[in-house]
């Protein structure tokens, strides 16, 4: 049997892969990508079955005080024109997605401290009481304290992805902050309960499979409840405007991949690879997605989110998009999860040691 193969039955046999383990999945080509592919499907359906789950995300603020290379959103972007939603436009745009059938909503903006910690606590109390909705935050890195605010104010899950997993590379694309002080606030985030979330960026300049290798397994070590996994998309307005996007094969082989370590995890089929391609969603779903995140924002204000260009969900209409993900849902059998979609109990793979995977 070859390296690959012996790999796969491996980690299908519920072993954890090292580091040459998972760059040898990372490197699949041909006829091992559609194995790898049909693995991942298959583990997906035992660890979170067929249901699809949506996530009305609303992005209140564009500001940001950070300047990651990458981002459109960057502080030093001064080509944006930025905005911040006041508190009842938020909770409008939240009571929309409750009246469309949604049962979570995403909150995310850019690290905008305009926003009292007691402010944004007392918005995700009023959604609670208002509203049937699991609220998750993805509001970028903050204090325990903080953190503890909002997790008391009833948010249920959080979103802070690791971008990468490499201390250099980090530094470099995100010269505010560290991977180290990252991966604290993680730590703070599962402490606290909430259901946490990481991710990465695919096609990164500097990044290389071993990179992709340790991205994933720090996911794994991290035992995150939900990863968000794109491409990277050059934009124009940011030092990265002449860099290369993230291929779609590589970005859907790396989903592949954590969907086999991390079976019973929520993993979205990004936006961003929805933009890479249109086909992106349909793609990511077929290789271990189980998550769509329809985007919920205010239409004045959405072209204004622009962490990369050409935002798949730019002109997207709330009835109309529904409408399309409940059509491409039907058209791949999958239906559309009725529950908030939290968290199994637990997700490790090493907890599904001999369970079924077909
Ligand atoms: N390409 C792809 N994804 C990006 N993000 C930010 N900028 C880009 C880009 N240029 C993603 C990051 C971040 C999320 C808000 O958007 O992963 O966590
Ligand atoms: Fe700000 Fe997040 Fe963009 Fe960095 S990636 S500039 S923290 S919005």
């Amino acid at each position: 049997m070859n390296f690959f193969s012996a790999n796969l039955n491996k980690i299908l046999a519920g072993k954890s892969l090292g580091q040459p383990g998972l760059e040898t999945l990372l490197g699949a080509r041909g006829e091992q990508i559609r194995d790898l592919f049909a693995a991942a499907n298959r583990v997906r359906r035992s660890g979170v079955r067929d249901a699809v789950h949506l996530r009305a995300i609303i992005e209140y603020s564009n500001y940001c005080r950070k300047n990651c290379l990458y981002c459109g959103l960057r502080r030093d972007n001064k080509t944006l024109p930025r905005y911040r939603l006041a508190l009842a436009d938020i909770l409008d745009a939240a009571g929309r997605a409750a009246s469309l059938g949604y049962r979570t909503v995403v909150l995310q903006s850019g690290e905008d401290p305009y926003y009292s910690a007691a402010d944004i606590a007392r918005l995700v109390e009023q959604i609670k009481d208002r509203q049937d909705l699991a609220v998750t935050l993805s509001l970028g890195e903050y204090s325990r304290e903080t953190y503890r605010t909002w997790r008391e104010a009833g948010a249920d899950r959080y979103l802070l992805k690791q971008e990468t997993s490499d201390p250099v590379l980090f530094k470099y694309l995100k010269p505010d902050g560290s991977l180290q002080n990252r991966l604290q606030c993680l730590h703070w985030l599962k402490e606290l309960g909430y259901q946490t979330g990481s991710g990465n960026m695919v096609g990164l300049p500097g990044q290389t499979s071993a990179t992709l290798a340790g991205d994933i397994a720090l996911m794994r070590e991290l035992d995150v409840e939900m990863a968000g996994i794109g491409p990277f998309l050059p934009h124009q307005d940011t030092p990265l405007r002449s860099a290369a996007p993230g291929k779609l094969e590589t970005t859907l082989v790396t989903l592949a991949v954590a969907r086999l370590c991390l079976p019973r995890a929520h993993l979205p089929a990004t936006t961003s690879l929805g933009t890479l391609t249109p086909e992106g969603y349909k793609l990511a779903l077929g290789c271990g997605a189980n998550v769509i995140m329809p985007n919920l924002t205010p239409a004045e204000v959405r072209h204004k989110y622009m962490i990369y260009p050409q935002k798949a969900d730019i002109r997207d209409d709330p009835v109309k998009a529904k409408k399309n993900i409940e059509m491409l849902l039907a058209s791949l059998a999958r239906p559309l999860a009725a529950d908030y979609g939290h968290a199994p109990e637990c997700c490790r793979r090493d907890t599904l040691a001999g369970a079924p995977t077909n």
